[in-house]
């Protein structure tokens, strides 16, 4: 897309982009007047569990001493510190962010200062949307859209361009992106920037992570999110693992106050407890483990529909017809999954779906099957 056509992207076209997103449970429950927790939410791909009780104390004790009367730090040096201690970064390296989203801004920003940016694709949208504040110029590849399931996998594309944008395990196929491979990629591109934002969920996801390199590669960007993993999307928490003259300019440019006293304080207390930390995400990646081959085998056995492989807690599904009509019956059901008309390369025969509770996964398998008798 060039300058003059990403200048069309109208207002029009930005609300748009807010029903690209999942996890769109507010207004689903308010068009079948229904509270959000009636709803199972397969379309956002969060774990499905109550937060840890550590995060509630957290944002209790915060309440409590009334933190929030204050302004935040600016320069948020202690929960740079913890996070440089947990990927073992030095925190100049390190920026908090209001969610991984608000870092997809501002690495928009540093790639607005290069030429061509390639988006492999299907892929998540929100690297679009950053482009088109900064008036970028942009390209989307397409991925093959069949692949093995053994994890990781070698990243199959090398476009010409000047900055690419990597998602690992990437979003909407859930594949997981071997390490060296994208090392390679980092020597091709003036800029990379490799969105992370599940790879901790992902289970032997963490190998393949990118932060170490961020020691040897200045065009580098790393972006991580707490959402998922601790099902915290309300509460906006993200950083950036990168060069520090880079993340030292945003940090100029960007709002003062862009994180609140409530995350700053869960972002320390839970990273700063790796005993925790290491129980939880066990325990997360047990469930993704079990959970995925009861799902995907349960749907495997539905005539004309493909269950794709994925390393992570979402997957796609393929029909021989559109699933609008199955889409639409779930709603019905107070079932949300993802459709995928809005992902680039993919249309009305695909939809993605995140995995639930082991209750409300046997609901959905029950719900999609049904879906397919109508
Ligand atoms: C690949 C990817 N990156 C980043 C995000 C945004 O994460 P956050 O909630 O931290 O803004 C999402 C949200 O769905 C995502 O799918």
């Amino acid at each position: 897309m060039n300058k003059s056509e990403a200048n069309d992207y109208t207002i029009e076209a930005m609300q748009m982009s807010n029903l690209k997103h999942g996890g769109n449970i507010y207004s689903n429950a308010k068009k079948f007047n229904l509270l959000p927790s009636e709803i199972i939410d397969a379309s956002a791909s969060l774990v499905p569990f109550d937060p840890p009780q550590i995060l509630i104390d957290s944002l209790n004790s915060e309440i409590k001493n009334l933190g929030f009367r204050y302004y935040p730090e600016r320069n948020l040096s202690d929960l740079k510190e913890i996070i440089g201690k947990f990927h073992g970064i030095n925190p100049d390296n390190i920026l908090p962010g209001n969610g991984a989203s608000e870092l997809i801004t501002w690495a928009g920003y540093e790639a607005s200062k290069f030429g061509i940016n390639i988006i492999p694709a299907p892929c998540f949208v929100d690297y679009e949307r950053s482009l088109n504040c900064w008036n970028s110029n942009f390209i989307h590849c397409e991925l093959p859209k069949n692949w093995n399931n053994i994890f990781p996998q070698t990243f199959p594309l090398h476009p010409k361009g000047d900055v690419i944008w990597i998602t690992n395990p990437h979003n909407p196929t859930g594949q997981l992106w071997e390490k060296n491979s994208l090392e390679e990629i980092i020597k091709k591109y003036k800029l990379v920037i490799c969105d992370e934002a599940f790879l901790s969920i992902t289970p032997n996801g963490e190998k393949e992570s990118l932060i170490p390199l961020t020691k040897k590669y200045d065009n580098l960007l790393v972006l991580r999110s707490l959402t998922k993993i601790f099902n915290i999307p309300g509460l906006r928490l993200g950083y950036v693992v990168g060069s520090s003259k880079k993340l030292k300019q945003w940090e100029i440019n960007r709002d003062p106050w862009p994180l609140n006293s409530f995350a700053i304080k869960a972002g320390i207390d839970i990273l700063s407890n790796q005993k925790f930390y290491g129980r939880w995400i066990k325990q997360i990646h047990s469930w993704i483990n079990i959970e995925k081959k009861r799902v995907c085998e349960k749907l495997s056995k539905i005539k004309n529909l493909k269950v794709h492989n994925s390393s992570t807690n979402f997957f796609l599904i393929e029909s021989g017809t559109s699933l609008s009509p199955n889409i639409r019956y779930l709603e019905n059901k107070r079932i949300l999954i993802r459709e995928c008309t809005s992902f680039k390369y993919l249309d009305e025969k695909w939809a993605r779906i995140s995995l639930q509770s082991r209750k409300n996964n046997s609901l959905l398998c029950k719900e999609i099957q049904n879906s397919f008798k109508k």
